[in-house]
């Protein structure tokens, strides 16, 4: 499969100060946050823009307009269920972000879950875990996380 991206703005915001680290307007800067907020795929922007005119309330409405939409997102859903190889049973939720999804499924935990994560995190994945959660120091390497976690799950088996 291939993904074409919608190139990303060309010129960041000209910052209105000075800015001190010298990183806004630069020309020629490449934007590598592709973890979470990446560049809108061609796909996508074309698919939007072709529904934005119907657009209308999803599941909200009993009108033309909200049944066509409504039906693009239920097409949407499964097409995501598809393209992730989701069994009948599972459930594809759409979220805001990443930091909603992460929240919500902090949320969703059982009671007395223990969550492992790294230092290094993005905030988003270190906030929303619940009291008594594992957070390993930052590996020097990918081995050396593995190895680190691999431990922190046999110490927490032992606990169990
Ligand atoms: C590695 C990483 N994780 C999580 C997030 C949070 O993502 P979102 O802005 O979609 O909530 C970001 C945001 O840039 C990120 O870079």
């Amino acid at each position: 499969m291939t993904l074409t991206l919608v190139p990303p703005a060309p010129v960041l915001p000209t910052p209105v100060r000075p800015d001190p680290l010298g990183v806004l307007g630069v020309p020629g800067e490449i934007n590598l946050d592709h973890a979470a907020s990446a560049p809108c795929a061609r796909a996508a922007a074309d698919a939007v823009a072709e529904l934005l005119p119907w657009y209308a309330s999803v599941h909200r409405g009993a009108g033309a307009l909200s049944r066509r939409c409504t039906l693009a997102y239920e097409r949407a859903r499964q097409a995501v269920a598809d393209f992730v190889g989701a069994r009948p049973d599972d459930h594809v939720i759409f979220t805001r972000n990443t930091t909603d999804a992460v929240n919500l499924l902090a949320r969703a935990l059982p009671a007395g879950t223990t969550v492992v994560t790294f230092g290094g995190e993005h905030h988003a994945n270190l906030l929303p875990w619940p009291r008594g959660s594992v957070r390993l120091p930052v590996p020097d390497s990918p081995a050396g996380a593995v190895r680190s976690l691999a431990a922190a799950l046999g110490e927490l088996a032992r606990d169990a």
